[in-house]
């Protein structure tokens, strides 16, 4: 039985304070998923070199693989850690793909600062009427909501979805009159994982739909948005992987510059998970590969660490502008 813990009390933020700085200072907020300690120091790690507020994510699949017992603390920690190298970053620890009211109440209760309720497949008055339940629920306790319009292709936790629909700009106004989210998750091109694009060679991904997300902003000055399927898959750290023995083929993501361009408009939040995996698979891959006799965990996931802190540096200060900001 998890404790009932408020994430006041474990030095954490919602998002209201974070995305109205990011709106105001066209930069968006990294929000990066976690599994485990290596990955969490990484980011924690990275995001207080760069002065960057950080939102750690958790999936619902995430939660059950860390447990719940330990993801408090491991939150908390992650916030000694920051005071202890003197930082002042806001640090949030948001739902990823919440899919119902019951799950968002359980994190809410213990330490949650922000949820995302994902009833985008869902008609839109279930999504709007589940939302609405969310909101109503978090908002007692001061949680900030994300909510979803639009599907996107990929993998989101449980949820496959073979296609992706845009989101509808004229659907916006009415769903946040029936729910008031905090911000919007909307659909323009991005998708989950790390195989967005089957691209023949020298072919280019196909460009955002950034007359969506223009339109979005002209109706709803001020909503901030966010970006679901942001990695870029990165193509050093896939010929990592094939060199060292993986078989990742056809892999293709977001391109940097587009979502540079993403994150100095409405977009204030940009979610990124399948590129931190990437990176630490390919160097464990290296260390394995280079030294087949290693059996000592911190041997291979102490180097894991350090690339995905000089990855998040990377993300940070170049792609989404959110470093030098605390
Ligand atoms: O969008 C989903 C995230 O990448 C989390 O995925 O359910 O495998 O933890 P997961
Ligand atoms: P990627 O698979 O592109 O990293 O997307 C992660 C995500 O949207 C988490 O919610
Ligand atoms: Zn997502």
């Amino acid at each position: 039985m998890t404790r009932k813990v408020h994430y006041s009390d474990l030095g954490l933020q919602n998002t209201r304070a974070m995305f109205e700085k990011a709106m105001a200072e066209k930069y968006a907020v990294p929000a990066y998923n976690f599994n485990n300690l290596e990955q969490l120091q990484a980011i924690v790690g990275g995001c207080v070199e760069t002065r960057s507020p950080l939102i750690l994510q958790v999936s619902g699949s995430a939660r059950k693989y860390i447990g719940t017992s330990f993801l408090p603390h491991m939150a908390a920690g992650a916030r000694a850690m920051a005071d202890d190298l003197g930082s002042v970053i806001p640090i949030a620890l948001h739902l990823d793909h919440g899919n119902s009211l019951e799950l968002a109440k359980e994190c809410i209760n213990s330490g949650f600062s922000s949820v995302m309720i994902d009833a985008s497949h869902h008609s839109f008055e279930e999504n709007a009427e589940l939302s609405k339940q969310v909101v109503e629920y978090a908002h007692d306790h001061d949680v900030t909501v994300e909510a979803e319009l639009g599907v996107l292709a990929g993998i989101e936790d449980e949820v496959v979805a073979e296609k992706s629909t845009y989101t509808q700009p004229e659907e916006v106004e009415r769903f946040l009159e029936l729910t008031g989210v905090d911000s919007l998750a909307i659909s323009i091109g991005t998708s989950h994982g790390a195989y967005k694009f089957k691209l023949k060679p020298g072919e280019e991904p196909p460009p955002l739909r950034f007359d969506i997300l223009e339109e979005v902003e002209k109706r709803v000055p001020g909503l901030p948005i966010v970006l679901h399927g942001a990695s870029s898959v990165l193509a050093e750290h896939v010929a990592m992987i094939n060199k060292y023995g993986g078989n990742m083929d056809n892999t293709a993501g977001i391109p940097e510059e587009q979502l540079r361009r993403a994150a100095a408009s409405a977009v204030c939040k940009v979610n990124i998970d399948s590129d931190g995996r990437l990176a630490m698979t390919a160097t464990i891959r290296k260390v394995f590969s280079e030294n087949p006799a290693e059996f000592d965990p911190r041997k291979y996931l102490g180097p894991a660490r350090e690339e995905l802190i000089n990855m998040i540096v990377h993300k940070n200060n170049e792609v989404l502008g959110s470093g030098g900001r605390y």
